[in-house]
């Protein structure tokens, strides 16, 4: 039934600017589906958070209202992801009325058929991750998430019945166990499951900033409303058709500090509505500075476009995925990032690309030859990469894959070095220089390709200085076949695609 891989990021709350750690789970949804429409249909959602008391406080200190403060923010979300060569399908924005109405419709439905109920909340609340705590929970009195001051809350609110699901989230859990990666989160909930769940808060009377409860009596919780973001902007209740073609998402990527919602609740709220839950959600790590997680209020938040700027965005996806394994928190520094660039990306690919092309225009006026007759080694050696990437990608091992891609780099400039082109032309050795230029021309095609989804700029501009006139993001199963490339076809030389960075001049 299901007909396309559908990821998600979560949705950000624009009580602030974008930092760098907002741009991180976008861009890994960028590549995933990236990755995915290379063999078949894909759906991107991302977007914005808008209601809540975090986002009605910044609107407040900034002295505007709440509607006013997102409409001026959202632009800049949208700029950071267009920064950062990120194609989504959807920005879905909470304050939309195609949202407002599923919330609303889910609260009535749930409402009519008694999982939810009206009850009185007593207990603490933190603004900041926008989250109820039982006292037990509160480390020296504060969030144990975000070591905040959390406020005493005592109201009617309406309930949603989590408690019901625990057995058949446990039950969940043992037959599925891959379905929330890595196994550490995946562990930690079973550990709170077996702990056991409370019923779970979704009302609040104490501020107005949220959809209204149909028939009264305050607003909806908003991480009750923010969840149902996965299924309304894909036509829940209004489109089943459509609805029918993304759901289970295939992927729902998330920080880990929000693993609980969507690994205890949203299953649960899911099922209430007589639905299926996602097929994975993986709980990615932090990056942290000096150990913490980097965020706007520690004042330890970079600012994604200034470091755009420096060392591009292509060279700071690459960084992002790269750097630790999926799922690991990892350290920000300038200097790693510089690291990165000057020697993965400058060094290994940027000059694997710079002297193939000029060795093809000093000795073939820049125009490539006809290739082994009798078949490529080097074409040979990587024919199940292309297979090979995609896999480790769609399994989120995006370092696998980077390192799988990186052994044709290897390969390549080894083969420079050691078959010495300079000799073949100097003993008039035609076949032979034919033979390595195309291989080298062709292994340039395949890395555009293959590191298409990761750097979908500098590839592009890999792909003009190759001449390719194919599009870049066509099937690997097709066009990832040694040989490819057309004899005759005329290469253009460009700038370095990865121009030196000096390390002291990008800090350490
Ligand atoms: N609005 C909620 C999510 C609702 S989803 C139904 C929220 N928003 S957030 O803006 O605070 O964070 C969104 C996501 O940003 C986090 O889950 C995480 O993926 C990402 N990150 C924020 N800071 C980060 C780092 N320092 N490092 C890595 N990711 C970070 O929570």
């Amino acid at each position: 039934m299901k007909r396309a891989f559908y990821v998600t990021t979560p949705i950000y709350y624009i009580s602030g600017n974008p930092h760098i750690g907002h741009a991180y789970t976008t861009v890994v949804a960028d590549v995933l589906a990236r990755t995915a429409r290379t063999s078949g249909p894909a759906y991107f959602l991302t977007g914005t958070d808008e209601h809540g008391q975090k986002v009605a406080n910044a609107a407040t200190a900034a002295g505007t209202t709440p509607q006013a403060w997102c409409d001026e923010l959202v632009p800049r979300w949208q700029k950071l992801f267009a920064t950062y060569h990120v194609r989504y399908d959807d920005f879905i924005r909470t304050t939309e009325p195609r949202h407002e109405s599923v919330v609303q419709r889910v609260f009535e439905r749930l409402r009519d058929n008694g999982d939810v109920y009206l009850g009185k909340y007593e207990g603490w609340y933190c603004v900041n991750d926008e989250t109820f705590w039982l006292e037990a929970k509160l480390v020296d009195g504060k969030c144990p998430t975000c070591g905040r001051e959390v406020q005493w809350i005592s109201e009617d609110d309406w309930f949603f019945r989590l408690s019901n699901y625990r057995d058949r989230l446990l039950q969940y859990y043992r037959e599925h166990p891959e379905w929330v990666r890595p196994k550490s989160v995946y562990n930690e909930m079973v550990a709170l499951l077996e702990e056991g769940l409370e019923d779970f808060s979704i009302s609040r009377t104490n501020f107005d900033w949220g959809i209204p409860i149909p028939g009264g009596g305050g607003v909806i919780y908003v991480w009750f409303d923010a969840l149902l973001n996965y299924i309304s902007a894909i036509g829940w209740s209004s489109d089943p058709e459509r609805f029918a073609t993304y759901w289970p998402a295939s992927v729902q990527l998330i920080g880990k500090e929000i693993a609980r919602f969507h690994t205890l609740i949203w299953p649960a709220v899911l099922w209430a509505l007589g639905e299926q839950a996602p097929e994975l959600v993986f709980a990615h790590g932090w990056i942290t500075v000096d150990g913490q997680k980097m965020g706007k209020s520690l004042g330890n938040a970079v600012d994604p476009f200034a470091l755009a700027e420096r060392f591009g965005a292509d060279s700071l996806r690459y960084f992002l995925l790269r750097e630790a394994p999926f799922g690991s928190d990892f350290s920000y520094s300038e200097a790693k990032i510089a690291q990165r660039h000057n020697s993965d990306l400058g060094n290994d690919l940027g000059n694997l690309v710079r002297r193939s092309l000029s060795m093809l225009f000093k000795y073939r006026d820049g125009v490539v030859p006809p290739g082994d007759a009798t078949g490529s080694e080097v074409g040979a050696a990587m024919a199940t990469l292309p297979q090979r990437v995609r896999s480790l990608i769609l399994s989120l091992d995006f370092r696998g894959a980077l390192e799988a891609v990186w052994e044709l780099v290897v390969t390549l400039n080894r083969r420079i070095d050691d078959q010495k082109p300079w000799v073949l032309h100097r003993e008039e050795r035609d076949t032979e220089l034919d033979a390595l230029l195309y291989d080298l021309c062709e292994g340039i095609r395949w890395l555009a390709m293959l590191l298409h989804p990761v750097m979908p700029e500098r590839t592009a501009e890999m792909w003009r200085q190759l001449g390719a006139t194919a599009p870049i993001d066509a099937d690997w199963s097709e066009a990832l076949r040694w040989g490819g490339l057309a004899p005759g076809t005329r290469v253009v030389l460009g700038d370095a695609l990865f121009p030196r960075i000096e390390l002291d001049a990008a800090g350490s």
